[in-house]
């Protein structure tokens, strides 16, 4: 699939920064887009030496800053066939404890920013009859897990919108692919106050490659979705 216009959100996370070093490896046009206007600076001009590349600095909570990030990719690169949505945050803490400004935090990156960027690729998608969208959900879109209820009722949410967008996209020839994995050894576990065994945790290389997998789909297969636990957590 090289040559396609890729637009990650995320880009600088663990999970999204392993992508796009294997999308630009591939000869695709990337657009990189996550809050840190240094990492983003960074790892575009890491990634220009192999493909076309550009950041924009976002912050997905924002509609407008979401829509300029859409503007921005079709005015550069003139389509957009894929978009990833790589960006999030974790906060995990019994029920009691959570803060209206947690509630919101997750409420607003995790659901909202993610319904804000699958909307504005997806009328751009419309128009072009075709593209593929890539939401990184996790197992806890699907499943619960102890101190996870504002967490989970984020990600839960985005199934639902997700789901229903793709019943009205179908039509269009747009994919969307929901992809549902356990822990993941990235910087998303740095701020969580939880015993956890990284180690034991799954690659970025292996959800990136799971990305990949999904994305090189023939063009009438659609992976709906894909699953995928570490060896110590199967069949939750
Ligand atoms: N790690 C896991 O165990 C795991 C498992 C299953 C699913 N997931 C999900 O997979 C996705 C990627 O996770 P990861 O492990 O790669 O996490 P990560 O390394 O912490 O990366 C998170 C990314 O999200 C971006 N981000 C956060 N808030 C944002 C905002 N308001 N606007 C734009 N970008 C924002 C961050 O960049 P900036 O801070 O620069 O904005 C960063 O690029 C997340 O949705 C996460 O919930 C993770």
């Amino acid at each position: 699939m090289p040559g396609k216009v890729i637009v990650i959100v995320g880009a600088t996370g663990g999970i999204g920064s392993v992508l796009g070093q294997k999308l630009a490896q591939s000869g695709n046009k990337l657009v990189l887009a996550s809050r840190n206007t240094q990492r983003l600076t960074e790892l575009t001009s890491q990634l220009s030496a192999t493909s076309s590349v550009i950041g924009i600095p976002t912050d997905i909570t924002s509609p407008q800053q979401v829509e300029t990030l859409i503007e921005k990719t079709v005015t550069q690169f003139g389509k957009i066939d894929v978009l990833v949505n790589a960006a999030g945050v974790g906060i995990i803490k019994p029920y009691n404890q959570l803060t209206p400004e947690d509630l919101e935090a997750m409420i607003d990156v995790n659901l909202k920013g993610s319904c804000y960027t699958t909307q504005a690729a997806a009328n751009v998608m419309k128009d072009q009859r075709s593209g593929h969208i890539c939401n990184i959900v996790g197992i806890l879109g699907k499943h619960s897990m102890n101190m996870a209820s504002a967490y989970c009722a984020s990600k839960f949410g985005v199934v639902g919108f997700s789901k229903c967008m793709a019943e009205e996209l179908k039509r269009y020839g747009i994919k969307i692919t929901l992809f549902y994995f356990g822990g993941v050894d990235t910087p998303f576990w740095d701020t969580i106050n939880l015993k956890v065994d990284r180690k034991k945790m799954l690659t970025p290389e292996t959800c990136a490659n799971a990305i990949l997998f999904a994305l090189n789909s023939e063009r009438q297969a659609v992976p709906m979705e894909i699953n995928i636990q570490p060896d110590s957590y199967f069949f939750l």
